[in-house]
């Protein structure tokens, strides 16, 4: 385990081992991904491939690049949520500036443990922690800065737990990066109610995170429309379910820096 981390965590957190490849493990043996897809991820190489394909898409991204500058301005460490598969902003950070602490979170175990495997010690100060972002296991004000790309919308149970949690392990004047995706304001608008009820998702799919983000003294800096793009109905199924009342999904991307700010 990196030395840093373990002062970055709480007591209780400190007293856990972790285990022989150094990933620390908070989530009680809990699994989310069925092996169907871990093997999957592993016939098709998905974590070597995701490494190359997100510093190449941060590369062709102003707005990507510029929240991942934003990141390393704060000098770490850096907590990188739901890092999935694709790592979040794990690659375009680490190639940015391969000197940063951050560590690599997902409440997967088995997902945390890929990238140890695969990042080795190419890199000195990246840690490895798999827990569930709405119960962090860090001290409050340590990190300086929270960062997701399609992590955060992703997380399983309260919107508002996780964004509680990031805001406490932020310091003071710590940021808060994004590159989340949602529905366009225009799909939002066109939207029948009955879908709108229908569609059990998360507050972040509709991309009004303002309001979120301001109850947990997070103060939106700049949120950039990075992509949009229509999704077919063959492609997705709430692209179905909205062709079905004539309406096209539309989906952003948006790139967002938030500073937590003391009240
Ligand atoms: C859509 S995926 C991947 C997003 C990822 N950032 C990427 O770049 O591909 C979402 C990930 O979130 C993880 N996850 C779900 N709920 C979580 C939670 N409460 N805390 C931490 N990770 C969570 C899942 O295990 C999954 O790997």
């Amino acid at each position: 385990m990196q030395p840093w981390l373990n002062d970055l965590l709480v007591p209780t957190a400190q007293a856990l081992c972790p285990n022989a490849q150094g990933v620390l493990d908070f989530t009680g043996g809990e699994q989310l991904w069925s092996s169907i897809d871990l093997r999957m991820l592993d016939d098709e190489d998905w974590i070597a491939r995701n490494w190359q394909l997100e510093r190449e898409h941060a590369l062709h991204q102003p707005a990507r690049q510029r929240i991942c500058e934003a990141a390393i301005s704060t000098g770490g460490p850096i907590l990188e949520i739901a890092a999935g598969p694709g790592g979040g902003n794990l690659s375009p950070l680490l190639h940015l500036e391969p000197e940063i602490k951050i560590i690599v979170n997902d409440l997967e175990f088995r997902i945390v443990e890929r990238w140890q495997h695969f990042l080795g010690d190419r890199y000195s100060n990246v840690a490895f922690a798999a827990f569930d972002a709405s119960m962090i296991p860090l001290k409050d004000n340590s990190m300086g800065c929270v960062s997701s790309r399609g992590g955060i919308s992703n997380c399983r149970g309260d919107s508002n737990a996780v964004l509680s949690e990031c805001a406490r392990v932020l310091r003071p004047g710590g940021l808060l990066v994004l590159y989340e995706m949602c529905l366009s304001p225009r799909t939002v608008a066109s939207l029948p109610q009955v879908l709108r009820e229908a569609w059990v998702v998360s507050p972040w799919v509709y991309g009004d995170w303002g309001d979120l983000l301001t109850r947990h003294s997070l103060a939106l800096l700049s949120e950039d429309v990075a992509e949009r793009t229509t999704v077919s109905p063959e492609e997705s199924a709430l692209a179905y379910d909205a062709a079905q009342f004539g309406v096209v999904l539309e989906i952003e991307f948006r790139a967002v820096i938030a500073v937590w700010q003391t009240v």
